[in-house]
C-alpha cells in the first residue's frame, strides 16, 4: 500500500506541429476532465510548449518538456534552459530518455547535471533508465540499472530528490510492441526502489514514483498498474492520439 499518486505521462517525441499539438491537447483535456486521483502530463516538442500551455491551463493535464540544458543562459546555440521551460508553462522535464542517450550522446554525467538544473528550477525531473536487449539477455539488467541510478543521482541528498520521478523503460520494449510483462517490470521496479533505499533511505524510496515505459497501451495498462511498485506510465506512441491516451489515463473505468 502506498500513497503515491499515479502519474500517466505522454512523451510526444518529435511529433506534431503547433496546430496539431494544440488540437490534440484540447481533445485530451476534455476526455480526461473527470480525472481526479491521477496526475497527467504531456510532453510536446519545445515549439509547441507555450501554445499547449494555454490549452491545458486550469485543467488536470500538466505540461512537461522532453529535455533541457543545465546552464542558466549563454552562448549554447540550440539549447533550452530550465527557466525557459518554466516560463513556457512546464512543470515536468523528461531527462535521459534512451533515444537521447543513443542518438545525442546523453550520459549518466549529463543526466546528473540536468537533474540538478531541473531541481534548482522547481521542475520535476522524470529520469529515464533502462537496459538494452543484449544487456537483458546477458543478465546485466540489474547492474546496468544500478549504475544508471547511482551515477544519475550522485551527489544529491534525499531532500533534493523529493519530487524525483523515475521511468523504467527497457530499450527493447520502446516502440516495438514488446511490453515487459507486469512481472518483469515489477521485479525491476522493486529493485530500483531498493537501490534508492540503500542510497537515500526508506522514506525517499517509498515516496519516489517509478513509471514503466515501453509499448504501454490501453490493453496492458491495468495489469501493469496492479503491480505494487508501478506508479504510472511513460507512454510514447499511444500518447499521440487523445482517445487512446485518455483510455490509458482512465484505465480504472
Ligand atoms: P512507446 O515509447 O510507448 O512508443 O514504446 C515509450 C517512450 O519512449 O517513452
Amino acid at each position: 500500500m502506498t500513497n503515491r499518486t499515479p502519474l500517466i505521462a505522454g512523451n510526444w517525441k518529435m511529433f506534431k506541429t503547433c496546430p496539431e499539438a494544440v488540437e490534440t491537447a484540447g481533445q485530451l483535456v476534455k476526455l480526461v476532465a473527470a480525472t481526479t486521483d491521477i496526475d497527467v502530463m504531456i510532453a510536446p516538442p519545445f515549439t509547441a510548449l507555450a501554445p499547449v500551455a494555454d490549452v491545458v491551463r486550469g485543467s488536470c493535464v500538466s505540461l512537461g518538456a522532453q529535455n533541457l540544458f543545465w546552464e542558466a543562459q549563454g552562448a549554447f546555440t540550440g539549447e533550452i534552459s530550465p527557466a525557459m521551460l518554466v516560463s513556457a508553462g512546464c512543470k515536468y522535464v523528461i531527462i535521459g530518455h534512451s533515444e537521447r542517450r543513443q542518438y545525442f550522446n546523453e550520459t549518466d554525467e549529463t543526466v546528473n547535471k540536468k537533474i540538478r538544473a531541473a531541481i534548482n528550477n522547481d521542475l520535476t525531473p522524470v529520469m529515464c533508465v533502462g537496459e538494452s536487449e543484449k544487456e537483458r539477455e546477458s543478465k546485466d539488467t540489474f547492474s546496468v540499472l544500478d549504475k544508471q541510478v547511482k551515477k544519475g543521482l550522485e551527489g544529491f541528498s534525499s531532500d533534493d530528490l523529493k519530487s524525483l520521478v523515475i521511468a523504467y523503460e527497457p530499450i527493447w520494449a520502446i516502440g516495438t510492441g514488446k511490453t515487459a510483462t507486469s512481472g518483469q517490470a515489477q521485479e525491476v521496479h522493486q529493485f530500483l526502489r531498493s537501490v534508492l533505499e540503500k542510497s537515500f533511505g526508506n522514506m525517499l524510496a517509498k515516496s519516489v514514483r517509478i513509471l514503466y515505459g515501453g509499448s504501454v497501451k490501453p490493453n496492458n495498462i491495468a495489469e501493469l498498474m496492479a503491480m505494487p511498485d508501478i506508479d504510472g506510465a511513460l507512454v510514447g506512441g499511444a500518447s499521440l492520439d487523445p482517445e487512446t491516451f485518455s483510455k490509458i489515463v482512465r484505465f480504472k473505468e
